[in-house]
Order: C-alpha cells, then sequence, then structure tokens
C-alpha cells in the first residue's frame, strides 16, 4: 500500500484523489467529534461549508435532527451543539442526523469528494482507521485540514498514527517527505500526545474558547472504534463505516 500525506487542502493535487482512499483528519476537533457522534450512534452527520446552509438544511429536515459545529471554536449563533466530542451520548443521540459545519474540517471534507473512498480520522481512531484503509485496499492519501490555513501538530500526528498503525500490519511505502514526518513526528510524541496537542495553535484556540477538556478528548489514542466514511451526495454525510471482515 502507498501512502501519502498532504498537509493543507489547498496543496491538495488530482493525483492524490484519483483511485485513493483519503482520510480526513481535523484531530482539534471535527474529526474526533465525528468520531464521538457516530459511537454514540448518530445516524449520519451531513457536511457543510457554511452556516447558513448548515442552518437551512436542519430547518427544513422533519426527522430528529442537530444543528452543530464552532466558529472561532465556539458554537455559533443559532445553533444546537458546538464541536465538543464529549457532548455526544448514546441515549440522547443515537439516531439523529447532525447537519455540522466547522472552520476547517468539513472544509477539508468538501475538498476531498472526488477520491474513490473518503474516511473520517483522528488519534482517538487511528487503529480503527488503519483496519478500514486495509480494507479498501486502495493506495491512500491522508489529508489534514490545517488551522485557519496553516500547517498544523495535531493533524499531522493523526496522519502518523494511522500510518504506524498500518506499518504495524502491512508492508507500506510512503510516498513523500511529509508522510515521513508525519510518522516520525507521531513516533517522538506517542507518550507526549495531549502536551502536543495542548502546545499547538488549534489547542490554544480551544483554550483560550474555554474548552479545555477536549484536548485530551481529542488526544485520547485509539479510545473510539468508530470511524466515519463519507457518502458523496450534496451535502455529503459521514456515517459509520462497517467492518465486513
Ligand atoms: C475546525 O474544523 O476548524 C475545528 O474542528 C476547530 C474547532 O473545533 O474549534
Amino acid at each position: 500500500m502507498k501512502i501519502d500525506v498532504v498537509l493543507l487542502p489547498r496543496e491538495l493535487k488530482p493525483e492524490h484523489l484519483s483511485d485513493r482512499a483519503v482520510v480526513v483528519f481535523d484531530v482539534l476537533r471535527a474529526t474526533t467529534t465525528m468520531a464521538a457522534a457516530l459511537s454514540a450512534g448518530v445516524k449520519e452527520i451531513r457536511v457543510f461549508g457554511d452556516l447558513d446552509a448548515a442552518l437551512a438544511a436542519g430547518r427544513s429536515f422533519s426527522g430528529p435532527h442537530l444543528t452543530c459545529g464552532e466558529r472561532h471554536a465556539i458554537k455559533p449563533p443559532g445553533f444546537d451543539l458546538g464541536n465538543s466530542p464529549a457532548a455526544f451520548q448514546r441515549d440522547v443521540h443515537a439516531n439523529t442526523t447532525l447537519f455540522m459545519t466547522t472552520t476547517n474540517g468539513t472544509v477539508a471534507i468538501l475538498a476531498a469528494m472526488s477520491a474513490q473512498t473518503v474516511f473520517t480520522g483522528a488519534l482517538a481512531n487511528a487503529r480503527h482507521v488503519a483496519t478500514a484503509l486495509s480494507q479498501a485496499n486502495l493506495d491512500v492519501t491522508l489529508l489534514c485540514s490545517g488551522t485557519e490555513g496553516l500547517v498544523c501538530t495535531e493533524d499531522t500526528l493523526g496522519a502518523g498514527a494511522v500510518i504506524a498503525a498500518l506499518e504495524a500490519r502491512a508492508d507500506v511505502e510512503l510516498l513523500s517527505d511529509t508522510a515521513w514526518m508525519a510518522r516520525n513526528l507521531f513516533l517522538s510524541n506517542r507518550d507526549h500526545l495531549y502536551g502536543a496537542l495542548y502546545e499547538s495553535r488549534g489547542g490554544h484556540n480551544i483554550r483560550r474558547a474555554g474548552l479545555e477538556p477536549d484536548i485530551a478528548f481529542c488526544a485520547a489514542l485509539d479510545s473510539l472504534s468508530a470511524v466515519g466514511v463519507v457518502r458523496p451526495g450534496h451535502p455529503p454525510a459521514v456515517t459509520l463505516w462497517r467492518d465486513d471482515a
């Protein structure tokens, strides 16, 4: 399996998408929140680039649903939930549909939609993302969302964690220096993930919003088994990937 890492959505080239499985990472916090929501039994997460579109789609949906997401790390006006992964509980949220928009994560998912298969990944589900990729049997692009247009530590760590998990189970070929950098950043920080996320720019934004407990949730390696797979559409929808093995 060949693996590449793309550090920002604007660096994507057609060859990163065509005939590839792409995993989108927004470790702090969108794709961690997606894993937590799917773990709590959320039925699907419809993904939007802007606030008004998410609100309007939520208003015209008749089933159980919630709008969620963030701008500047906090819940946007009129939304039901922010972007905290710990907010999701099975007894409250099972079978709901989410209408989600975030500053970086949902934008990166929309940028990846011409890939053959798109998953959402995080530190929290890295090992299970590796299982999903092994079953997809395609070459892989690990796409980091970045923070406000800049390369970020936490998504690079997420990509590195998946590379390490894949290396433990199969022959992999790393296609670029960015893939090596992601792998080595993860290997040298695997025992200090909380500190690395805490000190990152994204971590700073979350602390400034008073949401520090979210950092520990997002840093907890392999704490969740749910992996999101993105169904194409307008909007695309993230649903629970089912392990057929
Ligand atoms: C994003 O998509 O930009 C984020 O997940 C940021 C956040 O959660 O505050």
